[in-house]
């Protein structure tokens, strides 16, 4: 039996997060600018060689494994990759494969998804505006992700609705969105909006609506039961009593929940980020592209969690934004 992921606050590792790649085919204002510049696509590590660095985390004990780009289903090939940690899903040394995705190409893979062993999406929608939608993904198409959300739906996989909050861009919605997901019978996630990326004509705080506030908004019109669950995630859930609803946020700004991280990130090219707000980052490709043998990678991981930060600095409690990271979401996956 391996000695399990601990870091050095005591935290067991168990939750991978996998950027398969830094492309997607939006470009979401809070996220990227609008001409990203990607990695020549000759940085990325080769599907096998994902595999064999996930396989190496499912043998030290990462017992839930979530696949994020960029956009993941935007990468060529991608289901193979699936295909490949499903046999981990088989052994149950793998708990849970699942991904965050922009819902754009759910329509074509939602049933070989499934067929992989994938229960559920968390699916990034912050409006349900075509117009809004076109804005704040600068040129999505809403039509297209409700199919692809209807398909992923069709294929048996539960939906969780990830809603990042904007103050001026969705509050209006706040209401309609909650009413559309009980309808549908969608999960549904606010997210704090964070300092990261390259802000260009963005500005976070000016965005930034606190999800406490958001969260009195709703016990206007509903009663609110804090629930004492959670989903191997950072987020808090509420039942709203009236519909039955399970209703998650993700609070790093207003409620810091790094005391019980359990995360690491990897992205496409082989770098293991420690944290999302962090820099911290550790090289697995140099390990896994010099021996076959995964002695020297293993050894690589646990000195990496080992140096694991204690969270993020993000705040704009002094009305500045401080700890921002200009590393891009799309590089760590969220
Ligand atoms: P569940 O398995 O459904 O609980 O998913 P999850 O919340 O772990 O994953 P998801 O991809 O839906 O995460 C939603 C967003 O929450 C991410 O894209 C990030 O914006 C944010 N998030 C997730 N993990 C962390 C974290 O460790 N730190 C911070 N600051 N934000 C996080
Ligand atoms: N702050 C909060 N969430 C973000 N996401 C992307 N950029 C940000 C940000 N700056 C979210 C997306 C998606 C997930 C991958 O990360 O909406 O749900
Ligand atoms: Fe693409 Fe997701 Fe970033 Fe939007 S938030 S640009 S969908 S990676």
């Amino acid at each position: 039996m391996t000695a399990p992921l601990i870091d050095p606050f005591a935290r067991a590792i168990s939750y991978l997060r996998v950027s398969v790649t830094d492309r997607c085919d939006f470009r979401c204002t809070y996220c990227m600018t609008e001409h990203m510049q990607f990695l020549p696509k000759k940085e990325l590590l080769t599907l096998e060689e994902l595999d064999r660095l996930c396989s190496a985390f499912v043998g030290l004990g990462v017992e839930k494994l979530r696949i994020t780009g960029g956009e993941p289903l935007v990468r060529r090939g991608i289901m193979t990759f699936f295909e490949a940690m499903a046999r981990h899903l088989e052994t149950g040394a793998l708990k849970e494969l699942t991904l965050t995705t922009n819902g754009s190409q759910l329509k074509r893979f939602a049933a070989d998804l499934a067929a992989c062993g994938v229960r559920r999406v968390n699916v990034s929608l912050d409006t349900l505006d075509d117009a809004k939608f076109a804005r704040i993904t600068r040129w999505g198409r809403l039509a297209q992700v409700q199919e692809g959300i209807a398909a992923a739906r069709d294929a048996g996989l539960r939906v969780k609705i990830n809603v990042v909050a904007l103050k001026g861009v969705n509050e209006d919605e706040l209401f309609p969105i909650v009413e559309w997901c009980a309808d549908q019978g969608h999960d549904l996630t606010f997210i704090e909006v964070m300092p990261m990326g390259d802000m260009g004509e963005e500005d976070r705080i000016d965005q930034y609506w606190s999800l406490k506030d958001l969260r009195a908004r709703l016990a206007e019109r509903y009663s609110l039961t804090d629930l004492a669950e959670r989903s191997g995630g950072p987020a808090r859930y509420v039942r709203l009593e009236e519909t039955g609803q399970k209703i998650g946020f993700i609070t790093p700004l207003s409620h810091n929940f790094c005391e019980s991280c359990n995360r690491v990130r990897l992205t496409c090219t082989g770098e293991l980020y420690m944290c999302l707000g962090q820099e911290d980052r550790a090289d697995l490709r140099a390990p896994l592209r010099a021996s076959d043998d995964d002695a020297a990678l293993e050894d690589a991981i646990r000195a990496a969690i080992a140096k694991k930060p204690k969270g993020h600095d993000f705040d704009y409690s002094r009305q500045q934004v401080a700890g921002q990271v200009t590393r891009h979401m799309s590089h760590t996956g969220g």
